[in-house]
């Protein structure tokens, strides 16, 4: 799963990755793909402070905005476009 890169499951429980260790700061995963579209699920990725200006959850597709990120890393997604699918996809399995 792209998404162990991008330590999803520091905050999330998937159940379904079979992992061991999982957070539960955020809502679990299970699921999410039955309640939600790609195109919201995209935007919770992208930018989830759009939506909760107080999110703890990062941008993985935002760069514009930001204070505080270390010199090499400016300008530079968290996740390029294709991983953003690639967890879109993934998490449209959890039904
Ligand atoms: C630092 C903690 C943190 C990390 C890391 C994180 N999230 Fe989240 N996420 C949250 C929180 C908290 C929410 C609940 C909404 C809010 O508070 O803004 C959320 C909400 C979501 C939602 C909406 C869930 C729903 O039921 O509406 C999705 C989808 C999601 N996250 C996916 C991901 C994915 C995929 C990753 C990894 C690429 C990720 N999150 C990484 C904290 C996190």
């Amino acid at each position: 799963m792209a998404g162990r890169d991008a330590n999803c499951l520091l905050c999330h429980a998937v159940p379904e990755s079979g992992e061991r260790f999982m957070g539960n700061v955020a809502p679990p995963l299970s699921g999410v793909g039955a309640r939600l579209s790609a195109a919201q699920l995209r935007l919770r990725v992208v930018d989830q402070s759009r939506l909760n200006r107080d999110t703890v959850m990062p941008s993985y597709y935002r760069v514009a905005g930001l204070t505080n990120v270390a010199e090499v890393y400016r300008g530079k997604p968290i996740l390029t476009a294709q991983q953003i699918e690639d967890v879109v996809a993934y998490l449209q399995t959890l039904r």
